[in-house]
């Protein structure tokens, strides 16, 4: 699970561009990023876990209230915090240390003492244990397809019976939109020397945009006995899904109806 090229990638935005590298607006690189920026980027966090709250409460679990809860992909803690205000228990998980330096540093600064900041590769291994929620968001869209899949099951493995998930995934690039980022890809796939020139000249990686298969996501929340997926759209040039999903308790297996 931890060597793919795509690593060095966003240790190179935590070092030297972590909240552009979160949300890719030009207010938020650090040459540009004030006081008022930090205040809306944090903001958008917070209203993002209003909602989804709103949305696992009104259409999953009505009494949700997780103790242990895991935030897969945390960059700087934009989510993470939010989680750690709400519940009592907060992990956050990335492949950056840089990121997580940030997300600690965010921490201490606003107070939150819940949380805590680890590699990836440690929640993966199972070496923190099991989770009552398990979120990611605007996170798989950069890890490749295959590699993404691995890390998919393995967080469905670390999801407590009765335990709530909330995943977001890519699934198809918006017709028309954004023609340089369908393109460019595909250019650096497949004219030599041509990603290493763009580094040259930009001296910043390529953020890969990936397309995942949710047939086959939805086949593995079947098979862990999810009784359902609640779904919500997304779409910033590549079309996308938060998938909201309850992993049966096995106690609760026999009271299915047929
Ligand atoms: C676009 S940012 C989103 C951060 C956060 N989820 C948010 O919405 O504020 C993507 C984050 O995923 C992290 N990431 C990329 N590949 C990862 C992987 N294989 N495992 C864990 N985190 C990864 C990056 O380092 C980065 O912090």
């Amino acid at each position: 699970l931890l060597n793919s090229r795509t690593d060095s990638d966003w240790e190179w935005y935590g070092k030297n561009d972590p909240y552009y590298g979160v949300v890719s607006w030009d207010q938020f690189r650090s040459d540009q990023l004030d006081e008022q920026g930090r205040a809306a980027f944090f903001q958008a966090g917070e209203a993002y876990v209003r909602d989804l709250t709103e949305q696992i409460r009104r259409l999953v679990v009505g009494e949700f209230c997780p103790g242990r809860v895991l935030d897969h992909g945390c960059g700087v803690g934009r989510i993470t915090i939010p989680l750690a205000r709400l519940y009592p228990e907060v992990v956050g998980a990335d492949i950056s240390p840089s990121m997580l330096g940030h997300a600690r540093e965010n921490c201490r600064a606003m107070g939150i003492g819940n949380a805590e900041f680890v590699d990836a590769g440690e929640v993966l291994r199972g070496r923190l244990g099991q989770f009552d929620f398990i979120h990611s968001y605007i996170v798989f869209q950069h890890i490749p397809v295959g590699r993404g899949y691995e890390i998919t099951q393995a967080l469905l493995g670390l999801l407590a019976a009765g335990g709530v998930g909330a995943l977001h995934f890519t699934y198809r690039r918006s017709a028309g939109r954004h023609l340089r980022s369908r393109l460019l890809p595909a250019v650096y796939r497949r004219v030599p020397y041509a990603y290493r020139l763009r580094r040259l000249l930009k001296r910043e990686p390529v953020m890969q945009m990936n397309e995942y298969d949710l047939n086959q996501i939805l086949t593995w929340l079947h098979d862990i006995g999810c009784g359902g997926v609640n779904l919500r759209f997304t779409d910033h040039g590549v079309r996308g899904a938060i998938l909201v999903f309850r992993k049966q308790n096995p106690a609760s297996k026999n009271e299915e109806k047929p």
